[in-house]
């Protein structure tokens, strides 16, 4: 078999087969494939796509890259999420830890930035010296002594995906369905949960630009995990805004820690956890009756057991949990920089898309696969869509170490932002809930 007869056939549209794709991913995994082949077949299945068994093949090939967790019987009960990507989505932030402290035992596979989409990897690790790079042992241990764990894919777990996703973060070629299937499903079977709940988003400041596009996706991926013997459940979700008020590594983590301390009680981040941690304890069998399950998780926030659940986790994997009391542990960008609105009315809208780009001008991303991210910097919004604004008020907040990109990130935000006389109607959040 030669890799270029499996690019120049996908090229021409045609069905690989699991031989060719075998192949395909062994050869990228023992680094005999140079970069500018898989880059060209990942361009290749861009444009052509796959059907669901070749997506089912590969999503199994990346699994076979590596090692798999295996909790044994104990994996009936363990629990993992994951989100296709978005803008200051923080909800794995705030789930976990809120259902870790439920009892359901987690164990996680995140990722980093993806794109324009902020990376959970890379937010938890603005926790000084918290490190992801847990070995499938760790993972196993940690979990049973403390209920938790969110590692990332390593040398050993599914490094298929490791290169393909760095790969396609600087090919433009991460926007592909059987890409991000495979991707994202691959993960949560490598990592062994029996439960598993897929955040797929739609929106501007998703790779999927509407409900339906994301319904397709979340439809592909219930359907693989069901050719791999995997039950999936995906809830198609909005991001057409940025979830929550904070865009921005460091700025991620403070919010989440404010809403598992019980400080934040309404929007859409607290919205969404409080669903997915529901959906969640109905789906464990935790609970069969939804306000009950509701009242529990509220009364793990006001009692301090989800924020006191993720210190343990932030020690468990060597970071500082002062960071949870002293926020001026994290790291400080050198600049803040309010912006104020120019007009009245209500927000309309803020287009999540530019809002990313803004942040990623500010360091907060990659452009190329080795670059260093600057945790500290972000933006705030003061304001959400659907609240009033007067002339005046301070809209967002920019959090910077360079006046040059300030001003690059603040001719986005400007854009970002849309004011209108009305008061807009308020998003919806879930759009479709897809089960096996
Ligand atoms: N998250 C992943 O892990 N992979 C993707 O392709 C998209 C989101």
């Amino acid at each position: 078999m030669r890799i270029v007869d499996i690019i120049d056939k996908k090229k021409q549209g045609k069905e690989l087969s699991k031989d060719e794709i075998n192949y395909f991913i062994s050869s990228l995994t023992d680094n005999s494939m140079p970069d500018y082949q898989a880059s060209a077949w990942l361009m290749a299945v861009w444009f052509r796509g796959m059907s669901e068994i070749e997506t089912a093949n590969l999503t199994d090939a990346i699994i076979n890259s590596g090692d798999c967790i295996d909790f044994g019987e104990f994996s009936k009960q363990i629990f993992d999420k994951h989100s296709t990507g978005g803008v200051g989505d923080k909800v794995t932030i705030t789930l976990i830890p809120l259902l870790a402290a439920a009892g359901i035992p987690i164990a996680k596979l995140s990722g980093k930035g993806l794109g324009h989409t902020g990376g959970t990897i890379d937010k938890l690790e603005s926790i000084p010296n918290f490190s992801c790079r847990l070995s499938v042992e760790e993972m196993i241990n940690q979990v049973k002594k403390i209920g938790v764990a969110i590692g990332q894919q390593t040398n050993n777990l599914t490094p298929a995906d490791g290169i393909l996703y760095s790969l396609r973060d600087v090919t433009a070629t991460i926007d592909s369905m059987p890409l991000i299937a495979s991707s994202v499903v691959s993960k949560k079977i490598a990592a062994g949960a029996g439960h598993i709940i897929l955040d797929v988003k739609y929106g501007s400041g998703a790779f999927m630009k509407t409900p339906q596009d994301a319904v397709e996706l979340a439809k592909l991926m219930v359907r693989v995990g069901k050719h791999l013997n995997k039950s999936i459940i995906a809830v198609v979700t909005s991001m057409e805004e940025p979830l929550g008020r904070a865009v921005g590594n460091a700025l991620e983590i403070i919010e989440s820690i404010e809403f598992l301390k019980g400080n934040i009680i309404k929007g859409d981040i607290a919205e969404l956890t409080y669903d997915f941690a529901t959906i969640a304890l109905m789906q464990t069998g935790k609970f069969i009756d939804e306000e009950t399950a509701r009242a529990y998780l509220k009364e793990l926030i006001y009692t301090g057991k989800a924020i006191d659940k993720f210190k343990e986790l932030i020690i468990a994997q060597g970071g500082d949990p002062e960071v949870i009391n002293n926020y001026s542990k994290f790291p400080q960008s050198q600049f803040k920089i309010e912006v104020k609105a120019k007009s009245s009315g209500y927000i309309k809208r803020i287009d999540a898309y530019k809002t990313a780009y803004g942040c990623k001008l500010l360091g907060a991303g990659r452009d190329k696969k080795n670059d260093p991210i600057d945790y500290s910097v972000g933006v705030f919004l003061n304001k959400k869509t659907g609240e009033p604004v007067a002339n005046g008020d301070v809209l967002y907040t920019i959090y910077s170490n360079a006046p040059a990109k300030t001003e690059e990130c603040k001719k986005y935000l400007d854009e970002a932002f849309e004011i209108c006389t009305e008061k807009p109607a308020a998003i919806k959040q879930i759009y479709e809930i897809i089960k096996p």
